[in-house]
């Protein structure tokens, strides 16, 4: 048993450590012009570059002129939280990734749960927009999670991955090589209530095995970042399971030393 069971866990170790963490901020709608350059210039100034993991922040469209300005040079990865999946056309108020690529936008968060329960995004959509970013050389960052009611009745997996299921059909298992999945439970979102490492552990395990069963390369290679209440206090615990390659972090994200904190954590 004993040589098995290390075996098990050097072969876990491995795979964790062969894909890098990722940490990603997500500012939400929130930080002035001032308060916006603050923050980034503090985040460019002090984060270590590392081999291990990569530290992105996703600001509000708005700031992506200045941003990229302050970070030339620097490794720090900036990402949009949202995209339009057309190119360009009559949508007033929209933003597309065509536009983005001047920006050095590399990553776009695609269905977050907040713009899927507050701003119609459904799975359709969702699948639209994750087409649009990859059209645009821009890595889709898909999030999906399931509210409290769906843990209780025990829906959680089946739900994930209906989410999922519907982006794979849209645009095929191969295009998971130029995305990264997001796993933010909705009930842990803003709450201060994380899942704990066991819970987001278990449903990185059966997420990772679901596309597996379609196709083990692209399975083995996924980034799965976990999100929901992330902080300094709880990022190692749950940045050292198996399956979890990074976070998707909200409310920690603008308080820079919490956030490099967590980045540190990522090793
Ligand atoms: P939170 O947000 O860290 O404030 O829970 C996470 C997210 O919405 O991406």
């Amino acid at each position: 048993m004993r040589p098995f069971a290390h075996g098990t866990n050097r072969l876990l170790f491995l795979m964790n450590h062969s894909r890098k963490q990722l940490i990603v901020g997500n500012w939400k709608m929130n930080c002035s012009r001032s308060e916006a350059i603050r923050l980034a210039s503090h985040i460019i100034a002090t984060f270590n570059p590392s081999i291990n993991s990569e530290i992105m922040i996703c600001v509000p469209n708005i700031h992506f002129a200045d941003i990229s300005r302050l970070k030339t040079n620097s490794t720090l990865l900036l990402g949009a939280q949202n995209i339009h999946w057309h190119d360009d056309g009559a949508f007033t108020g929209e933003l597309s990734a065509k536009m983005l690529a001047d920006y050095q936008i590399s990553y776009t968060l695609v269905g977050h749960s907040e713009r899927r329960q507050m701003f119609d995004e459904n799975n359709q959509k969702v699948a639209l927009k994750f087409e649009a970013a990859l059209r645009n050389d821009m890595t889709p960052i898909l999030c999906i999670g399931e509210t409290l009611e769906q843990r209780e009745k025990g829906e959680t997996i089946s739900f994930l991955i209906s989410q999922c299921e519907a982006v794979v059909n849209k645009v095929g298992i191969k295009a998971f090589a130029n995305a990264c999945l997001a796993y933010e439970p909705i009930w842990a979102v803003g709450t201060g209530q994380t899942a704990t490492p066991e819970q987001a552990q278990q449903v990185h395990h059966a997420l990772r095995a679901w596309f597996a069963e379609q196709d083990k390369q692209i399975a083995e290679k996924l980034q799965i970042l976990y999100g929901g209440s992330m902080n300094a206090g709880n990022a190692k615990n749950l940045l050292a399971q198996a399956d979890i390659d990074g976070g998707l972090i909200g409310g920690a994200s603008l308080v820079a030393d919490d956030f490099l904190n967590i980045y540190s954590a990522a090793g």
